[in-house]
C-alpha cells in the first residue's frame, strides 16, 4: 500500500504519522513543538520523526513517497517556504528545501487549517457537501474551505485566514498587524488568557476554572475552561460564551464571503462544545445575512487532532507531482 509521512506543525505539539493511500494512520509520533528554540531545532525534530517512522516500516507498506506538512502561517506553497507564523514565531522559513536536505523526501506543504479542511471534506463532517468551510479553534483560530471537491488555495496558498478577520477595528493589536483578530477573543489561547487575567486582576471570581489551575493563573488551559463549563460552572459558560459570540461574528463574515453549504468546527478548544458553539450559532442566526445562514449545516469536525494529518495525505495521493 502506497504511503506518505504526515506532519502536523502546530504552535504546541507536532504530529508526525505514516498514513495509507485509504487515509488510515498506520504509526505516528507527537512531540512537543521546541518553538523557543528556533527554526532549525524545529526542523531537526521534525526531520527525527520522520527518519525514525520511516525506520520502522511494516512488510506490504511501500516506502514513504514524501513529506505532507501542514503548518500554522501563512506560507508560499510554490516554493514550500513558511511566510510568517506567529505561533511558531517563523519568518521565511524554507521548509520543503530543509526537509528534503535532511531526510531525502520530496515535501508539500500547506496550511494547517487548509489541510484539516481538506481532511474533514474528503473522510469527515464535509463528506458529500460541494462547499465546504472549516474552521479550527486551537492555539490560534484557523480556516479553509473546498469548494467543488477542490481546496480553495488562493495566490500563494495562504486563503481563509479566518483567525485575522477583525471583529473590531479599535481592538488590541494582533501580531499579525492587524487590530481586534478574531483569534485574540475565541482561540484556546485567549479563551485560557481570558481566565489568566481575571485570576490575577480578581475582576471577576474565576470560580471553578480557579480550582481546576490549582490557583495559578499560569496553568490555566482552555480545558479547565472546559471541564469547568462542562460541570455548569458560572464563570466557565460566561467565558466560554463571550469567545462563541466572538466567533460567530467571524462566521457570519466567512458564510458572507464564501456562500458554504456546510460548515465544520474542529481544533482542540472545539470540544469546549456547546457552551462555546451555542452562543457561537445564536450570534450567527441573530445576525448574518438570513438567506445564507438559514440553509448552513453547522457540525462539530469528526476527525479530531488527526484532521491536519489525514488532510495532508489526502492532498499528497490527490494532488500531481507540480507542487512538491
Ligand atoms: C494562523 C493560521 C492557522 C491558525 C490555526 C493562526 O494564527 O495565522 O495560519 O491556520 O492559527 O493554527
Ligand atoms: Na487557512
Ligand atoms: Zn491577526
Amino acid at each position: 500500500v502506497r504511503t506518505c509521512i504526515s506532519v502536523d506543525l502546530g504552535g504546541t505539539k507536532l504530529l508526525a504519522a505514516v498514513i495509507d493511500e485509504r487515509g488510515s494512520v498506520l504509526r505516528r509520533e507527537v512531540k512537543p513543538t521546541p518553538v523557543g528554540e528556533g527554526a532549525a531545532v524545529v526542523l531537526e525534530t521534525i526531520a527525527a520523526s520522520v527518519l525514525s517512522l520511516t525506520r520502522e516500516s511494516k512488510e506490504g507498506e511501500l516506502p514513504p513517497e514524501g513529506i505532507a506538512i501542514v503548518a500554522a502561517g501563512t506560507i508560499d506553497i510554490a516554493r514550500s517556504i513558511i511566510r510568517y507564523a506567529a505561533n511558531l514565531k517563523f519568518r521565511d522559513v524554507a521548509i520543503g528545501d530543509e526537509l528534503r536536505r535532511l531526510t531525502g523526501l520530496p515535501v508539500l506543504l500547506e496550511n494547517d487549517a487548509n489541510g484539516a479542511a481538506y481532511g474533514e471534506w474528503k473522510h469527515g463532517a464535509g463528506v458529500g457537501s460541494d462547499d465546504c468551510l472549516f474552521i479550527t479553534v486551537s492555539t490560534g483560530i484557523g480556516g479553509g474551505f473546498v469548494s467543488g471537491g477542490r481546496l480553495v488555495r488562493g495566490a500563494t496558498g495562504s486563503a481563509g485566514e479566518i483567525g485575522h478577520i477583525s471583529i473590531d477595528r479599535s481592538g488590541p493589536l494582533c501580531p499579525c498587524g492587524n487590530r481586534g483578530c478574531v483569534e485574540l477573543y475565541a482561540s484556546g489561547t485567549a479563551i485560557a488568557r481570558t481566565a489568566a487575567r481575571d485570576m490575577i486582576s480578581g475582576a471577576r471570581p474565576a470560580g471553578r476554572v480557579g480550582e481546576l489551575s490549582g490557583g495559578e493563573a499560569a496553568n490555566v488551559t482552555s480545558r479547565h475552561v472546559a471541564q469547568a463549563a462542562a460541570e455548569g460552572d458560572p464563570y466557565a459558560l460566561a467565558v466560554a460564551a463571550e469567545a462563541g459570540r466572538a466567533l460567530g461574528f467571524a462566521l457570519i463574515s466567512g458564510v458572507h464571503l464564501l456562500n458554504p453549504q456546510v460548515v465544520v468546527i474542529g481544533g482542540g478548544a472545539s470540544h469546549i462544545g456547546d457552551p462555546l458553539l451555542g452562543p457561537m450559532r445564536e450570534t450567527f442566526v441573530r445576525y448574518g445575512i438570513r438567506s445564507m445562514t438559514e440553509p448552513v449545516r453547522i457540525d462539530r469536525a469528526k476527525l479530531g487532532g488527526d484532521a491536519g494529518i489525514i488532510g495532508a495525505a489526502a492532498l499528497w495521493f490527490d494532488s500531481d507531482s507540480a507542487c512538491r
